[in-house]
């Protein structure tokens, strides 16, 4: 008798339980978080996956009383599988967002799921300037290349560099920034003798290195993706051209905090021009590298890093305002947000639904036995210059 008591107790607390968990799901927020993790570009997946972690880790993944739920998946760095992936969160998922995003072909494939299922998404990496006009569901937490390589070009002005060559990896980003460069150098008296386009995918450097030497510029700008600045500083040092009397002058990207350690001495006294370095002096940004270290076997965060980091903020903060809403509440509440990120005051423009901050000239210099982007220079509050340049 007793036995059989419990036993039909036990089957109504389970009953209830069912009944229970699909409410308790659906009260879950859920974000969508589509990254590189595997193949080429997987440091970027990693370094925005730890980020986002170590955001909701900081500040607790409950808003509006209810729980967040990020859901990543990994893309390989394949457009096909964002989109198709992009679309499961959507429909399968129910997601208040999508996030991530970490190449511009990636981006560009699934702008249209954003738009058409109204869906806010936060891009944390792709950098071409014409992303975010893609859809108007797209916030961008990252940055854009004419936006960071104008600080380069100016510095390369005021040191009296005239004769450039520019090498760029060949697609969106790396357009963007020859097309600004070579405007900037040439208003300021400038040329640009030779421009150089390299494969995306596992370039060989050694062919258009033959062509620098062959023009004999003052400097040569560089602009590669995030990963795979260590394969052309290797190939620059094989070659000896750190000895050639030919300065390296670059985008962030190519001194990304996240190799710039391996990369030796050929790396010391490369100018470059970015929104973030890990050796950011504020306050913020130290607690920020020290605990993202703490959290990740000593990994030094770089700049999708702090993209990850603040994109969490921004879909966190405006889930707070929205109430949980998704939508174009919550699109409407990411807009005109201020606030300061590990690398300096930012905003996101709330008619471009791009990101405003401030880009630093700085240096790679060993402090304390490491190689960093030591800060010497500073344009407050840049927008997104590539919006009006075209
Ligand atoms: C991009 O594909 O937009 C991209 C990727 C890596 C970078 C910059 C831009 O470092």
């Amino acid at each position: 008798m007793h036995k059989r008591l419990l036993l039909k107790a036990g089957a109504l607390a389970l009953t209830l339980a069912g009944l229970l968990a699909p409410a308790q799901a659906e009260d879950t927020l859920k974000i969508g978080l589509v990254l590189p993790m595997t193949g080429p570009f997987a440091s970027t997946g990693k370094q925005i996956d730890a980020a986002v972690k170590l955001y909701l880790a900081q500040n607790g993944n409950t808003v509006a009383g209810r729980k967040v739920e990020v859901i990543l998946k990994d893309d390989g760095g394949v457009a096909d599988a964002t989109r198709r992936l992009s679309q499961e969160l959507v429909v399968n998922d129910k997601v208040v967002a999508l996030a991530g995003y970490g190449l511009t072909p990636l981006a560009f494939a699934t702008a249209p799921i954003a738009t058409q299922s109204k869906t806010p998404m936060v891009v944390m990496a792709a950098a071409t300037s014409s992303v975010t006009e893609r859809s108007p569901y797209i916030v961008r937490t990252s940055f854009t290349l004419p936006q960071v390589t104008i600080g380069v070009a100016e510095w390369a002005n005021k040191n009296k560099l005239k004769k450039f060559v520019t090498l760029v990896s060949d697609y969106g980003p790396g357009i963007d920034a020859e097309k600004t460069f070579k405007e900037r150098v040439q208003l300021n008296g400038g040329q640009v003798v030779a421009e150089l386009r390299v494969p995306v995918a596992n370039p060989d450097f050694a062919p258009f290195l033959q062509r620098v030497r062959d023009a004999q510029p003052e400097a040569l700008f560089v602009f590669v993706p995030s990963g795979v600045g260590s394969a052309f500083m290797k190939q620059f040092a094989e070659r000896g051209f750190d000895k050639a009397g030919i300065r390296l002058i670059a985008t962030g990207d190519l001194v990304d905090d996240d190799i710039l350690n391996g990369m030796g001495d050929v790396a010391l006294g490369v100018i470059s021009s970015h929104h973030y370095s890990a050796a950011h002096p504020s306050a913020m940004n130290k607690k920020f590298v020290e605990a993202f270290g703490k959290a990740n076997g000593g990994m030094r965060p770089n700049f999708f890093a702090v993209s990850g980091y603040d994109g969490m903020r921004v879909i966190m903060d405006g889930l707070k305002a929205s109430k949980g809403a998704g939508g174009d509440a919550l699109l409407a509440a990411m807009k005109g947000q201020v606030f300061e990120s590990p690398r300096g005051q930012v905003l996101i423009d709330a008619q471009t639904r791009d990101i405003v901050q401030d880009v630093y000239v700085r240096k790679v210099e060993r402090v304390g036995g490491q190689l960093w982007n030591v800060e010497f220079d500073v344009q407050k509050a840049v927008k997104d210059p590539g919006k009006t340049a075209k």
